[in-house]
């Protein structure tokens, strides 16, 4: 029998209809996109198409999207792209306490090459206040990156507000929405951001492609230099596999974005519902389920050691403690410190994850083998 997998915020699956689209690229279709000759342009096409489809899913024109090779890369370069280019208007970033190591060790390294960086604190749900937002901007600010949703805890961001705040103050606004898209609404315009991060492994489509939506007119300054592929903005030779992938994976988001959603929420809540008929009180959870993705759930146990839990089920049901892109560190998760949960309940954290696919009889089973798990720890 295959393991239940529930940590489908560290990475999903490759959908079947993403992976028979991405079949052609592999077998035949291996023309330069830069090449005029027939083989060649049906290949610009394939990435052309693939850009409007991955448009669509956010809402803004394909000439604003740029193919990156995932969540990282996006986040770099919108990061550093902006800092660059607008250096001569100011060297000051704001970012939250909750965002991504992607993010954060960006604007470390920015850091160390002459920016200022404001870290603003979130509360006990790990929501980032407007107003906290607001006090940190300085006239020498040039760029605020506050993630769309949480990958630990889940935690939606007040990001129309701060794109208000930052549209006031005629500065560019940027969010890693890595772990929304395909879960949430993400809609640049409804958003109001001048950049936004897509990771397409985080809604199946295969590891190693992202992509960044820049607004038309923001400066932006390139990070590597080549021929002009993605307008010179990021140059090389296109990864038309991985980008059909991820024009299919965005069609299917939001094709299917109702009925996702629906059976995320309804396995995550069914999970929640589960653990706390069978253990009462002993089940803690972390952040506020009304501003939650749909399907996070970071939950203490309680006096049950994350780690030994989760290394005890681990034939059975995948679940992650504290971040996956980081595991394997015993330190407090930064999340759940700049949350201000202790060190005791934070020790007791997993993270659960549904996806598009869990199904009742999988969470049924976890929450079978997790409660028995617990009883003997
Ligand atoms: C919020 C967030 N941002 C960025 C990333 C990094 O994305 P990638 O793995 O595609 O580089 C992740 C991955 O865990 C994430 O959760």
């Amino acid at each position: 029998m295959k393991p239940v997998y529930l940590d489908y915020n560290a990475t999903t699956p490759i959908d079947e209809e993403v992976a028979n689209a991405m079949m052609p690229y592999i077998r035949e279709h291996y023309g330069n996109p830069s090449s005029s000759y027939l083989i060649g342009r049906q290949s610009k096409e394939a990435v052309e198409e693939a850009r409007e489809k991955v448009a669509a899913l956010i809402n803004c024109a394909p000439e604003e999207i740029v193919f990156t090779s995932g969540g990282t890369e996006s986040n770099n370069l919108a990061i550093k792209g902006v800092a660059f280019a607008n250096k001569d208007k100011g060297k000051h970033i704001i970012t939250s306490a909750v965002d991504h190591p992607a993010v954060i060790n960006v604007c470390a390294f920015l850091n160390n090459h002459g920016f200022d960086i404001t870290y603003v604190p979130v509360d006990k749900d790990g929501r980032v206040e407007p107003a906290s937002v607001e006090k940190a901007i300085r006239p020498d600010t040039i760029l605020i990156s506050i993630m769309h949703a949480n990958n630990e805890v889940g935690t939606i961001q007040p990001i129309e507000q701060i794109a208000l705040l930052a549209q006031k103050h005629g500065i560019l606004f940027h969010t890693d929405a890595s772990q929304s898209v395909g879960k949430i609404k993400a809609d640049v315009k409804e958003l109001g951001v001048d950049l936004l991060t897509i990771a397409g492994h985080k809604l199946y489509a295969p590891k190693g492609i992202g992509a960044l939506y820049i607004r038309q007119g923001t400066r932006i300054e390139n990070l590597m230099q080549g021929a002009g592929q993605e307008r010179g903005i990021r140059p090389g030779t296109e990864n038309i596999i991985e980008i059909v992938a991820l024009g299919k994976a965005c069609e299917l988001a939001k094709r299917d974005f109702d009925k996702n959603q629906l059976q995320m929420r309804t396995m995550r809540d069914l999970l929640l519902s589960g653990f706390q008929q069978k253990l009462g009180g002993k089940v803690k959870v972390n952040g506020n389920m009304a501003i939650c993705l749909p399907n996070t759930l970071s939950v203490a146990f309680d006096k049950v050691n994350a780690h030994e839990l989760a290394s005890q089920i681990s034939e059975d049901v995948l679940i992650s403690t504290g971040s996956a892109c980081h595991s394997g560190c015993t330190e407090i998760s930064s999340v759940l410190k700049a949350m201000h949960i202790n060190r005791e309940t934070a020790t007791e954290t997993v993270r659960i994850s549904t996806g598009k696919h869990t199904s009742k009889e999988e969470i049924l089973l976890a929450i079978d083998i997790i409660t028995k798990a617990i009883d003997k720890l």
